[in-house]
């Protein structure tokens, strides 16, 4: 891989949760220039075992390096769950040592020291990153003291992808996985969305979940904690290219991808298809 240059902020999700975390990151440090990558033709990766989903992030971060990003957010928690580690530890320094790879489970356990009073957590996420207990461990290194129970949601995502997210046959299954999350811990007061799909959920998770209990998004705190790293990382910063600009790319039929990208990210998208 040539020596990094300036080039765009690279974002990446296995489909479109990932505009969740685009747009709250957009808003907090809006003069960037920004690549969205989402494998919509290979998602969803929640279900898939770890070898893939490693393999399938490995590439669409290799293509951002070739697009000249030279800092990549992995805007998926089953990525940043599955393939981060590896990617960070093995591959990089091999790689591409100049440039970086950060994920999204960090900043979100980091965020839960200031936001519950009793310390009892719901984690709601993919098949994928319940099984690989990332939130578990994380929380166990920070706050040790907390309670945290991780629930799969396999049906949300599927209902996203497919366009149902604001149809009536989603109401069954947020109700189904929220309600399962609180009779399995009633002290729980902290919901963590841990997967970057489930915000496109919140309209209907709102309704069903009772007053008191705080529904924890990732975007914000995501674009938080970049906002630090880049105020850090001065080396990185200034390969990151101003711009106010945003390109993106899928795997999917561009048409396609237009379509429901636009409504999650409340602007018109046109995206191009790339081959991964
Ligand atoms: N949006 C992803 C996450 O945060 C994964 C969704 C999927 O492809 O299953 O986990």
């Amino acid at each position: 891989m040539k020596p990094a240059e300036q080039g765009p902020i690279g974002v990446f999700d296995s489909g479109y949760g990932g505009l969740t975390i685009l747009r709250e990151i957009r808003r907090s440090l809006p003069g960037y220039s920004y690549l969205y990558l989402g494998d919509n033709a290979r998602a969803p990766y929640g279900t898939r075992s770890f070898d893939i989903v490693y393999d399938f992030t490995l590439s669409a971060v290799k293509r951002l390096f070739e697009e000249g990003c030279s800092l990549v957010i992995l805007a998926c928690n089953t990525a940043s769950a599955k393939a981060l580690r590896t990617i960070q530890q093995r591959d990089l320094p091999r790689l591409a040592p100049d440039r970086r790879v950060l994920g999204v489970i960090r900043p979100t356990v980091e965020a839960l020291g200031s936001v519950s009073r009793t310390g009892h957590i719901a984690v709601l996420a993919t098949p994928g990153t319940v099984a690989s207990q990332s939130y578990t461990l994380e929380v166990g290194k920070l706050y040790p003291e907390m309670k945290i129970s991780e629930h799969a949601c396999p049906m949300w995502v599927p209902l996203i992808e497919n366009d149902e997210a604001y149809g009536p046959g989603a109401d069954y299954f947020v109700k189904k996985y929220i309600d399962r999350a609180l009779d399995n811990d009633p002290e729980t007061d902290t919901i963590v969305l841990g997967c970057t799909h489930y915000p496109l959920l919140l309209p209907k998770i709102l309704k069903v979940v009772p007053e008191g209990i705080r529904i924890l998004s990732q975007g914000s705190l995501v674009a938080a904690s970049l906002s630090d790293y880049l105020g850090r990382h001065k080396e990185i910063d200034s390969r990151c290219a101003r711009g106010a600009s945003v390109r993106y790319l899928t795997t999917e039929q561009a048409s396609r991808f237009d379509h429901l990208a636009s409504l999650f990210a409340g602007e018109e998208v046109h995206s191009e298809r790339i081959a991964l």
